[in-house]
Order: C-alpha cells, then structure tokens, then sequence
C-alpha cells in the first residue's frame, strides 16, 4: 500500500504538462528533469527550447515548469495580463532575510514594499549616489594600477568586485568565506540592526548617504509609486516623478489627481526585517550581478580592440568637457552605453526569471494551469539567430537608436520587464558606466595568452564566468598620472 501511494505520489504531476499540449522531456520519479541542469541552466535552455519549440516544459522535482521564449507572448505576461502573474517561484527551501526581500514577497506585501522602494532608485536619489560611486571607482583605479605596473595577467572579475559595494555596507566582505549560512544570516541581520540603531541617533547631516539611508528616510516620507509605474525599464517611474498626479491618476482613475476629493492617503511603511530584508537583497543581486557586467564588459573589449579604440575616442572627447563622469554627463557617450548594452545582451547575468501562474488561463492561444511555473529564457532570446544575425559576435552598433526601434521589444530583456522588472537598473547602469568611462580613460584592457576566447560560463544562479576572466592592463601613453 506505502510503495503504491509513494510511487502514484513521486509520478502523479507528471501528467500536468502534456495536458497542456506543452512538450517536454521524460521526467524520471522524484526528480523531475533536474539532471538536465547539472552543468548550468543557460545551455539546457537552449537545447530544451531547439527540441521541444519556444514554449516548452520541464520538471523540477514534482513541479510543473513552462519555458517560454516567444517574445509575444512574454508581453503578455509581464506586462499586459501581469495581474495573472505577478509573482516569482515560490522557494521552500529560503529562510530570512531573503524572504523578507522584494525578490520573493509575494502580491499584496510585495506592492507595498515595491511601491515604497521604487523612490529611492529615483533619478534624484542616483544623484546622491555618485560620490559613493567615485570613491568605489577610485580604489578599483589603484588596484588596476598595480596590475598595470605589474606586467601580469589577473582575473579581472575578482578585482572590480570593489565597485559593487560602496551603495551597502562594507563589513558583509569580511564574514563571507568559512561561515555557514545561518551564522552569516544571523550576523548580517545583527549588523543591520545595530547600524539602523546607530544611524537613528545621528544628526541627519550626519548621516552616510548610502543605500540603508534610502530605505531608512523612506520611514518618514511621504513618497511612493503605484503599480503602473514600477516599470524602471520604461521608464514610467520616472514620468511619474515628474508629474507626481500621473501616479494618482493611474492609481486612482483619470482626473482622480484634479478637485476630486482624494482617497485617505495610506500609510506605506517597511518594517524593520524588511528593511533588513532588501539590503540583504541588493547586497547580493546587486553586487554579483553588476560585477559581472563589468567584468564581461572589460572581457569583450579585450577581445575586441576596434571597439576599444572607439570608445576610448569617445572618452577622451568626453574629458575635453568635463572634469568627472556624473549621473547627468554620463548619459552623454552613446557608444559606452552601446557597449554596455551589447554586453549584456552576450551575457545577460539574470538570465533567466520566473512567474507563478495564478489562475488556469490561456495566453496567446496557449493554456497555462494554476500553480505551474514560468521560466522566462532572456537568455535563449538574447542569442536567437532570428532576431541577432551572427548572434555569437560583439556588434555594439545593434543598439542604435533605429536597430532598437526596428526590433521586437521583448528579445532584449537583460533587466526583465513590466512591473517586476529590475527596481536597481538605474543605479546598475550607473556604477557600471561610471567605472567603464574611468578605466578606459587611465588603462587598456589587452587579451593575453591567459585569456580564455570562447569564455566558459556558469549558470546555476547568475550568469557569470567559471574559471574567472584573465586579462592584462596597460596603461594609456596620455594617461595623467593616477
Ligand atoms: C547589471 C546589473 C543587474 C542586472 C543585469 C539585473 C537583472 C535583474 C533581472 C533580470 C531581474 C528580474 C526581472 C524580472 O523578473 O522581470 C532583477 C530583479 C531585481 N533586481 Fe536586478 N539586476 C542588476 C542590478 C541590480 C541592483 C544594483 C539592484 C539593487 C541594488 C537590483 C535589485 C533587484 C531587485 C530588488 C529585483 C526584484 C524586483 C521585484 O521583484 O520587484 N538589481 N534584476
């Protein structure tokens, strides 16, 4: 009796997705198709999605999972039907404070503490980021230097790692290696209580401007977006800084902002472990993520040197006319923002993103079952041959202003899309702007004998480089002394 009820459990799901008419491999009891993933997702993907067509399944353990890599219908899902997926996979086995995180909060706790975060990645607040931001670049320009002076080949990826961490505190560095998870947990929530203390008792002028400080001041303020204008992909949050009334209206109906009486305005706080929560979060997703950008950056100008002349042209035009790069002047080099683009496109470090589906329904013509899981392939996409002709190949000029328009929204999405989308794309693409437009003004990047060309990657959580990017530095002959 025990043997047939646990082999009719171990099999029982595996029904759900030909139901659905949605092809996919043989799962084996237990275990699903997990084994198609032992060397990563980023490859499986593409193999999965060559044999079984752009919508296809898998399973991950007992659970259903949709690989979906068909741009129209991902329009669907993150944005226009986004209220039948408004949530990420559920993960059992996560304990806080990564719960506490906007990453995994789920529909109405995730509005909330959405709503009251996007303000603090606002243009504005960028802009108070930026001596926090120099001073990172400032330590990877000497570590960079002695590299230069060296003659050796390093990993270039280990060292810019410093520029991640300026935006959170320092001490999360030191404890990393040797400790289990719960003990670095349980320091890290310690620590960020102590420093919340701490940052309480000061005068506010006082206070270190940094990213616990945005979350902190949001206790006493009044600011937040609603759910229209998430989208920092698009943009809509900045519009709605602008016109503070178009939040309202979105939220409240057209003309809500006029004469009308307003709604009691509600009161949005993030408790303590949230606060905790999301600088756990953005330690994490923001520091590996933007230091592999970087890393990958500096790797495909190496391999590419055309391109690294051209920019380096374009940097130098830029200090004729300013004294530093800033969140405003940066947004001047067009060619730094196509190499960035284009970067991310070959390497996209969130490769991957997931949705839960809410309710039975059916999205361009394909049935979708409650409970089952989304497993959005950027990645796949960012290298399809239908829309990226020689799709392996560094072309910064795909992102022109005409190739962008011309192409399907939905085959670019290095920061997701719709409401979920990246809350730190603005401050990721200032960091990563800002290091990029100071190195290549002081240094070159050459490949060397060390350098490995095609990169190997990894990808069970991120996208990054497995065996690290080994790279030489010179220094640049009109170069002022650093
Ligand atoms: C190059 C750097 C970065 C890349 C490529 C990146 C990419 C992404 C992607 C693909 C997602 C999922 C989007 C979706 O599901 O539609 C995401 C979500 C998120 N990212 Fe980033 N990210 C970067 C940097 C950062 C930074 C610097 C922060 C914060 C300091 C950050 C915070 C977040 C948060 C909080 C979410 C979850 C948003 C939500 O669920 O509402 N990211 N990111």
């Amino acid at each position: 009796m025990k043997t047939v009820f646990c082999s009719r459990y171990s099999v029982y799901p595996f029904s759900v997705l030909q139901r659905c008419g949605i092809r996919h491999p043989k799962p084996i009891p237990f275990f699903g198709n997990m084994m198609l993933f032992r060397h990563g997702f980023f490859d499986a993907h593409r193999d999965l999605i060559n044999q079984y067509g752009r919508v296809c399944g898998y399973y991950l353990g007992r659970r259903p999972v949709v690989v979906v890599a068909d741009p129209d219908m991902l329009r669907q899902v993150m944005v226009k039907e986004f209220q039948k997926f408004p949530n990420r996979m559920k993960l059992r086995a996560a304990t806080k404070p990564m719960t506490e995180s906007v990453l995994m909060l789920r529909n109405e706790r995730w509005k909330r503490v959405r709503s009251i975060l996007t303000p603090s990645f606002s243009a504005a607040k960028m802009k108070e980021m930026v001596p926090l931001i120099n001073t990172a670049t400032e330590t990877l320009l000497n570590n960079l230097k002695s590299y230069a002076e060296s003659g050796e080949s390093f990993d270039i990826h280990r060292y810019d790692c410093t520029l991640a961490f300026p935006f959170l505190i320092r001490p999360l560095s030191f404890i990393i290696p040797n400790k289990s998870r719960d003990e670095m947990n349980g320091f890290f929530i310690s620590c960020i209580q102590k420093i919340i203390k701490q940052r309480d008792e000061l005068p506010p002028n006082q206070r270190r401007r940094d990213f616990l400080q945005l979350m902190l001041d949001v206790r006493s303020s009044k600011e937040c977006v609603s759910l229209e204008n998430f989208d920092v992909v698009n943009h809509a949050d900045e519009q709605a800084e602008e016109q503070p009334q178009v939040a309202e209206e979105a939220a409240n109906g057209p003309g809500s902002s006029g004469d009308a009486p307003k709604r009691p305005q509600q009161k949005r706080m993030m408790t303590e472990d949230e606060i905790v929560g999301q600088a756990f979060l953005f330690l994490l997703a923001g520091y590996e993520t933007s230091s592999n950008t970087l890393a990958f950056a500096c790797y495909l100008l190496a391999i590419n040197p055309d391109c690294q002349e051209k920019l380096q042209r374009e940097v130098d035009d830029f200090f004729t006319r300013h004294g530093s790069a800033d969140y405003t002047n940066v947004q001047e080099l067009k060619y730094l923002d196509m190499v960035v683009c284009e970067a991310l496109r070959l390497y996209p470090p969130g490769f991957r993103f997931a949705r839960d589906v809410e309710e039975d329904c059916v999205i361009n013509g394909q049935f979708l079952p409650k409970g089952a899981t989304l497993d959005i392939s950027a990645g796949f996409l960012h290298h399809d041959p239908q829309y990226w002709p020689e799709p392996e190949k560094f072309i910064p000029e795909r992102f022109t202003p005409e190739a962008k328009a011309s192409r399907h929204p939905f085959v670019y999405l290095p920061f997701g899309a719709g409401p979920r989308s990246c809350v730190g794309m603005r401050l990721a693409q200032l960091e990563i702007r800002m290091a990029l437009v100071n190195i290549f003004k002081k240094f070159n990047v050459v490949a060397c004998e060390d350098t490995k060309v095609p990169l190997q990657l990894k990808s069970s959580t991120t996208l990054g480089p497995k065996n690290g990017i080994f790279v030489k530095i010179t220094k640049r002959l009109n170069s002022d002394d650093i």
